[in-house]
């Protein structure tokens, strides 16, 4: 019998040509691209076609590419009904989960509709999805979630969270770490994407466990709770006293370690270089920026940890004016292109996904007569 291992750490669980993490080498790449290079030259919607279809766009695949997921962000309207109903003290990622799974009530994968669609239109409507609900449960209003002068995913998502055109530089930011967060091979809640679709489930299912595996704090919910432990401390002495505190009581310091990555996550130094840009431009950013280096600093001194890509994110976030509750659904916004791309490479040479266990419960026994027990 093989060797169990807690977690399934170091455990090689399947092939995939979506991504690769090669700390030695050159980080993380998704499909042979080396992620510093996609986003120096490349945009969200670039590496959402890369990992979909296997291959960047050229310039009039993306024009049409970014058209086709402008004309997926409206909903339907039972969907808005639905969310509507959702109330205000919902955590968002519980609306994610609901309205995936109502879409794929209402547009179900099917003859006329294949698992392409079903992404695409999952990529161009998510943001509509939790922005919609968001606008009734903070203001009672219903938004048009459609923003035509908008043409990339950031700049709609933070149009309409703001009802104005966003700075360019909130643009870009947020289009950055939507790139970082796109893929990440086998994660949690990547591999509950392929166990669902292993049973020859359909997509929505999948992508709707995987918002169940996200919404966690030791995965996707890291970013929130990075920002609430930023937000706790009014000073940079008053972070490295309180930090030391939890540490001492062994608390998990949020946005810090990883799985897979040893010495350092990629995908932090280049969200950390946004964070201090848009930081710089308030008192208030600056004093989260100093807060957060010097937890940064404190880390890697008592128990050589690195930030991982949700530390640094929350601060990019909370400058762009995004409220904290809404940092996770923007990872899914983003992550759903990656475990798009993986429920298709599952399909396409599926095997059910079924580990065994190693059995640690009572000896056999013989079951007692009621009386008797
Ligand atoms: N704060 C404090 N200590 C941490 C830590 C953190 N964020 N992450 C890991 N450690 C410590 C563990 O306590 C453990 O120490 P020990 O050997 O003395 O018991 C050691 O480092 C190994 O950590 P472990 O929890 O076994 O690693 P893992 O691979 O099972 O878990 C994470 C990886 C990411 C879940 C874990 O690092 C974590 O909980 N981080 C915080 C949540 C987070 O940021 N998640 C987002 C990941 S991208």
């Amino acid at each position: 019998m093989a060797e169990f291992s807690k977690g399934l750490a170091g455990i090689v669980a399947g092939q995939t040509s979506v991504a690769i993490i090669d700390e030695e080498g050159g980080g993380l790449q998704y499909r042979g691209y080396p992620l510093n290079q996609l986003t120096e030259k490349a945009t969200f919607e670039d590496v959402a076609y890369l990992l979909l279809h296997g291959e960047l766009p050229n310039a009039a695949e993306l024009k049409a590419y970014r058209a086709s997921l402008k004309a997926k962000r409206d909903l339907p309207s039972a969907l808005k009904e639905a969310l509507e109903r959702i109330p205000a003290s919902a955590h968002p990622m519980d609306v994610m989960r609901t309205g995936c799974s109502m879409l794929g009530c209402l547009e179900p994968e099917g003859a006329d509709r294949d698992q392409g669609a079903i992404a695409d239109r999952l990529v161009g409507c998510f943001g509509s999805m939790i922005l919609y609900w968001h606008h009734v449960a903070v203001g009672g209003t219903k938004a048009d979630v459609t923003v035509d002068s908008e043409d990339t995913l950031a700049g709609h998502f933070l149009h309409l969270l703001h009802g104005e055109a966003p700075l360019d530089e909130h643009r870009k930011a947020l289009d950055i770490s939507f790139i970082l967060y796109a893929e990440h091979e086998f994660n949690a809640s990547t591999f509950t994407a392929r166990t669902i679709t292993s049973t020859l489930s359909d997509f929505y299912s999948a992508v709707t466990g995987a918002i169940g595996a996200l919404r966690g704090p030791l995965h996707g919910g890291a970013n929130e709770a990075a920002m609430a432990l930023i937000e706790r401390f009014g000073t940079a002495d008053e972070a490295e006293k309180g930090i030391l505190e939890s540490l001492k009581k062994k608390d998990k310091i949020m946005g810090f370690g990883h799985r897979v990555y040893k010495v350092r996550d990629p995908r932090s130094d280049i969200i950390k270089v946004w964070a201090e840009k848009l930081a710089s431009g308030s008192d208030e950013g600056k004093r989260q920026f100093e807060v957060a280096e010097r937890i940064e600093q404190v880390m890697r001194r008592e128990k050589d940890l690195f930030p991982n890509l949700d530390f640094y994110s929350a601060i990019v976030y909370n400058r762009c004016g995004i409220p904290t509750p809404l940092f996770t659904p923007l990872f899914v916004m983003s992550r759903v292109t990656g475990w798009a791309a993986h429920i298709m490479e599952q399909r396409a040479d599926n095997r059910i996904i079924r580990p065994t266990s190693e059995y640690a419960g009572p000896a056999v026994r013989d079951v007692p007569a009621l009386d008797q027990r």
